[in-house]
């Protein structure tokens, strides 16, 4: 079942586009300023951009060789890599579970920015008061009908998207959505720096004070540079399945994981000058920040000219739905593509089949913010379980297990190989990825995490 081509990224910018599309998402829009906000502005960016280079970038290029050696599905490719024993390939079904827990509680949130540019479409926040801000958001969030119904919509569309196919649906997806919310982000950068007080917007963002640093602060920047850049979980290791034999994996998990970063740290320069541009609000407003404070900041910077105010809103939240959208795709594809594969199910079939379990599930997520909210597991609702366990625990466990397999299991020959193109292309950053890949990132995620769990006191 070798990929035949109509399975394989036709061109070597649509599988950066399609990569980056999954990185690129609420991941840097909105829950990168949530936790610089809450966890004390510039350290936490710098701990952050070191992860992303020391553990997110080896271990994406790890996903990429995996992936790629593979070529048909992410358990076969398991199984390859692992020379052919069988074990290997239920390692490869972290990838398919991990597709139904992330879209689930993805789509909640995806369905609430797709509400949001809906309300901006029509005008909807015009003359509203901070108070309204707030109660409406709180309103509509802990409803029962409304966000599953928005969160049923953006389902639909990944659905629709996946099921037209590698090249037609993921990559062409990619090459129309991923420009255009790199326009409108440039365009919102513009604007929010000249706002009043911009800089002490900018101050947060850059100027790091150290002694905000706790041991929960780094588990939570290791966490953003996971989630951000999809590692940890496998989704990479789909996507690659679907690479041409010609790309340098080192290089472009290079530019990947840049383009991740210059998305995030964009958007902290749209969202922070704006929050400060009005005396009295705080950037750790937490989740609510980009539903309550910003488009009431919005509101108010702009408020005597109207038009820029509704333009600025509907820019802002079409680009969080665009941003949403191509990270969703390639959650429904991670665990699609195995049903496809493996339980001979047409594509649209397995794409219908995986969204009407996460719409399921996700009504769950939903509901945990209002009916359900007293329903909980382990202290947390459905939401936060699920953001736990993906973020805070499959993926970082993911990344070292994946990196202590390719590191000490899988034939080095067989690596070199990957990573040179068959001894085609030079990769003088092998030396130093392969060291990373065996001590530095399973070491430092085991140690993250024996500090996190107290094992040192
Ligand atoms: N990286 C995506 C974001 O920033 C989220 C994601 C995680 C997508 C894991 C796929 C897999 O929003």
């Amino acid at each position: 079942m070798m990929g035949t081509n109509k399975n394989i990224f036709a061109s070597k910018v649509g599988a950066i586009l399609a990569a980056a599309g999954s990185a690129v998402g609420l991941g840097n829009v909105w829950r990168f300023p949530t936790e610089v906000g809450s966890n004390g502005g510039a350290a936490f960016i710098l701990i952050y951009v070191l992860f992303m280079l020391v553990l997110g970038v080896p271990i994406m290029v790890t996903e990429f060789a995996i992936g790629r050696y593979g070529g048909s599905d992410v358990t076969d490719a398991f199984q390859k890599m692992g020379g052919g024993c069988r074990g290997w390939k239920w390692m490869g079904l972290v990838p398919v579970v991990s597709g139904f827990l992330i879209l689930s509680y993805y789509a909640v949130v995806a369905g609430w920015t797709l509400y949001y540019a809906y309300e901006a479409l029509i005008g909807g926040f015009s003359g509203k008061t901070p108070e309204a801000f707030t109660n409406d958001f709180v309103a509509f969030s802990s409803d029962s009908l409304q966000p599953v119904f928005w969160m049923a919509l953006i389902i639909a569309m990944t659905c629709g998207i996946v099921a037209l196919g590698v090249q037609k649906g993921i990559e062409r997806g990619a090459k129309i959505m991923m420009p255009l919310l790199f326009i409108f982000i440039l365009v919102l950068v513009g604007c929010s720096l000249t706002l009043p007080n911009a800089s002490l917007g900018l101050k947060f963002l850059f100027q790091p004070d150290f002694s905000k640093v706790t041991s929960s602060v780094i588990l939570s920047a290791m966490g953003q540079a996971f989630f951000s850049l999809s590692v940890g979980l496998g989704c990479l290791c789909t996507y690659a399945c679907y690479f041409r034999k010609d790309i340098d994996l080192m290089k472009d998990g290079l530019s990947v994981a840049s383009i991740d970063t210059l998305v995030a740290l964009f958007s902290g320069l749209i969202i922070f000058p704006a929050v400060y541009s009005i005396p009295g609000l705080q950037p750790d407003a937490g989740p609510s920040l980009v539903f309550i404070t910003l488009p009431n900041v919005f509101q108010q910077v702009f408020g005597d000219i109207p038009w820029l105010a509704y333009l600025f809103s509907l820019i802002f939240y079409l680009l969080l739905v665009m941003a949403a959208l191509t990270s969703s795709i390639s959650m429904l594809e991670m665990s699609a593509a195995y049903f496809n594969k493996n339980l001979r199910m047409s594509r649209p079939m397995a794409a219908v089949v995986v969204s009407l379990v996460c719409l399921v599930l996700g009504t769950f997520c939903s509901l945990s913010f209002g009916d359900w909210k007293d329903v909980t597991l382990f202290d947390m609702g459905f939401f936060d379980l699920f953001d736990f366990l993906v973020a805070k625990l499959i993926m970082p466990i993911g990344g070292m297990l994946m990196c202590i397999f390719l590191g000490w299991v899988v034939d080095e020959k067989v690596l070199c190989a990957e990573l040179t193109n068959n001894g085609t292309i030079r990769s003088p950053l092998y030396p130093t990825y392969r060291f990373i890949i065996r001590y530095l990132a399973p070491l430092c995620i085991f140690l993250i995490f024996a500090n996190e769990l107290g094992l040192f006191g």
